[in-house]
């Protein structure tokens, strides 16, 4: 819980409460995604280690993530009334792989629940690049993303967002946006945003020739980390 206070911090107050009346709505508890959620960003990051970012955060985010999926897989089946033994057995092995540095394991096991338990991506991938969607996105972006996200670098740990979208494209990009917003991955920090406001957010970072406005980098040119 440390990382919550550091990481509101920087937060223009404005977008705080911007945020705190989204959260009100609270879509994504509604859409009941969490292990199905959380299985698509583990497949991802493990496939992003797979292809050669090694990183000591990317490493320590996938074995907290994999910490969790368990009591994810639990609750999850309890509602949906799947079988947990053959879920907890592919994250035992996937741990173990983990500790003994065998990515390419971790990642087998990841895709493997991530095919056979999808995350749902209707609704969230933008159909089409319109203007109204880029609009909405741009505007979404400037109120509650900007103040952490337009300055990344030095000492600020949000990444940009922009090369994000180009990087990882639309389907990572959702999934990315679903987990990420949550900030620090508590589970209190559930995606504020609901389907359309994801998908306008999408359109917006993918659209081509999107870039960070630098009228929206915060004042001091350092963002919200720090
Ligand atoms: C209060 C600061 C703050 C705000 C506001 C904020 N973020 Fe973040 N965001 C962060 C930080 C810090 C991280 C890095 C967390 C980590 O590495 O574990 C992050 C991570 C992310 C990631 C994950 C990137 C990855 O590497 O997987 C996404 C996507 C993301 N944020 C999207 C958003 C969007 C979209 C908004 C606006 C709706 C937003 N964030 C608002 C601070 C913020």
């Amino acid at each position: 819980m440390k990382a919550k206070a550091g990481l509101f911090r920087g937060a223009r107050p404005r977008a705080l409460v911007m945020l705190c009346a989204l959260l009100a709505q609270s879509p994504a508890m509604a859409r009941g995604t969490g292990f199905r959620l959380e299985v698509a960003l583990l497949a991802q990051e493990t496939h992003r280690a797979q292809a050669g970012d090694r990183s000591p955060r990317l490493v320590a985010r996938i074995r907290s993530d994999l910490g969790v999926l368990g009591f994810e897989a639990r609750s999850y089946c309890e509602r949906a009334g799947c079988a947990t033994a053959p879920i907890k057995t592919r994250i035992r092995r996937a741990r173990t792989a983990l500790r003994g540095g065998a990515m390419r394991i971790v990642g087998h096991e990841m895709r493997a629940l991530a095919v056979a338990y999808p995350f749902d991506l209707r609704g969230l991938v933008p159909r089409r690049l319109s203007a109204r969607r880029i609009r909405e996105g741009r505007f979404l972006y400037a109120h509650l993303c900007a103040a952490c996200h337009a300055a990344p670098g030095a000492g600020n740990p949000a990444p940009d967002l922009f090369a994000l979208a180009r990087h990882e494209g639309a389907a990572g990009l959702v999934v990315d946006i679903e987990a990420g917003v949550r900030g620090t991955r508590a589970r209190a920090y559930e995606n504020p945003l609901n389907d359309r406001q994801v998908a306008s957010l999408a359109a917006y970072l993918l659209a081509p020739g999107s870039r960070p406005d630098p009228s929206l980098r915060p004042r001091g040119g350092r963002g919200g980390g720090g």
